[in-house]
């Protein structure tokens, strides 16, 4: 059980900086997931925490310890990676065994109970004898895992692990891992993953990386509802969040905006007369968008596209001078000719502000009052 503080993180390969400075307090126990777009430096920032690269500014806790200069077998961490590296001539216990056995001193009984105890947990006690060739991706994957926790880390190091496996394979994995949190209660695990619902289902926080720092770190629903910035608004949730250039037309105890090419939209958000005339961002999530035949709906354009996904379809409608088209997720199935004029519409509250720099209007407002 051990809780990390970073403070001011840096990692640079020669004169190129990668992390510029990362600054996060992790609690023991606490699930925290990494996402963001590829080359954003989740991996570097997971090696960096493990002690596989030096850190070249900050530091780093682990408990109440400095770790900066400890290697990371003294650092307590263990790390599984998204390709499983299996020695292949060992059986599933040899490959589980294998770190304890290079401990030197650590009893052949010890190594027995905490193998069989791995493989209780994950669900793999009838695959001990086995080669790992004789095992679907799936469960190498957990032998993978088994293998991190007989090492009984303080802290556990996820980069993208599921992502070898095939959809099916990788709901029942995530399932197993989040179970696996729960059953070594006070376990730090970080997270690294491309997937939305990996992050929103398995994470107490997740972490939005961008180029090197945090945009964002909260509960899923929270960064869901209340993302700070433009960035983290696109990045979580899919289709993405639909985002119009807009001008404030009134500001005051509610907000005025003037979306371009769509009809003007009154918003329940507080904001300063001073910002009256600014150019800003209006967003609006795909799945708040409903079909109207309201006169004054807001969004009305052509059909361009529709896709039918089973449970949902999406519906791509050109309004305005927007660059993207606009998209809603409907229920069920909508059947909907390219080319016939719609109307959408959504209630004031679901919609986002965010200034011409990209940062939520709410704050803004926080900050000012
Ligand atoms: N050993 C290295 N030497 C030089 N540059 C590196 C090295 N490792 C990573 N980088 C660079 O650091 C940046 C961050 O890479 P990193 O692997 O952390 O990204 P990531 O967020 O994990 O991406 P992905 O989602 O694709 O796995 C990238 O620009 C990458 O090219
Ligand atoms: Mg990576």
């Amino acid at each position: 059980m051990a809780s990390l503080k970073l403070s001011q993180i840096k990692k640079a390969y020669g004169s190129v900086e990668v992390l510029h400075g990362i600054d996060l307090d992790i609690r023991a126990g606490e699930f925290v997931v990494f996402v963001g777009p590829s080359g954003c430096g989740k991996s570097t920032l997971l090696r960096v925490i493990a002690g596989l690269e030096d850190i070249t500014g900050g530091t780093l806790e682990i408990g109440d310890q400095v770790v900066n200069a400890l290697t990371p077998k003294q650092r307590g961490i263990a790390m599984v990676f998204q390709s499983y590296a299996l020695y292949p001539h060992m059986t599933v216990f040899q490959n589980m065994a294998f770190g304890l056995t290079l401990e030197k001193g650590t009893p052949t009984s010890e190594i027995d109970r905490r193998v069989k105890e791995a493989a209780r947990i994950l669900q793999i006690e009838p695959y001990l004898d086995r080669l790992p060739k004789a095992l679907s991706g799936g469960q190498r994957q957990r032998v993978a895992i088994g293998r991190a926790i007989t090492r009984d880390p303080q802290v556990f190091l996820f980069d993208e692990p599921l992502s070898n496996l095939d959809a099916a394979l990788r709901v029942q994995t995530r399932i197993e891992i989040a179970r696996l949190h729960e059953k070594m209660a006070g376990t730090t695990m970080i997270y690294v993953t491309h997937d939305q619902v990996e992050a929103m289902t398995l994470a107490d926080r997740i972490v939005v990386l961008n180029k090197g720092h945090v945009e964002q770190v909260g509960a899923p629903m929270d960064l869901y509802n209340a993302p700070d910035n433009l960035f983290v608004a696109k990045f979580l949730g899919s289709p993405s969040m639909n985002i119009l250039p807009a001008t404030i037309e009134r500001a005051g105890a509610t907000t005025r905006v003037l979306p371009d090419g769509a009809s003007a939209v009154d918003l329940p958000i507080a904001t300063p007369h001073s910002i009256a005339g600014s150019p800003a961002h209006l967003g609006v999530r795909p799945e708040d968008l409903s079909l109207t035949d309201a006169p004054d709906a807001p969004f009305r354009g052509e059909v361009a596209l529709t896709e039918s996904l089973g449970e949902v379809t999406l519906i791509y409608v050109d309004i305005g001078r927007a660059d993207e088209p606009f998209v809603a997720k409907l229920p069920g199935e909508v059947k909907i000719a390219r080319g016939t004029h719609v109307a959408l519409a959504t209630k004031p509250q679901a919609m986002r502000l965010f200034d011409e720099a990209g940062q939520a209007i709410r704050l803004a407002m926080r900050r000012a009052a």
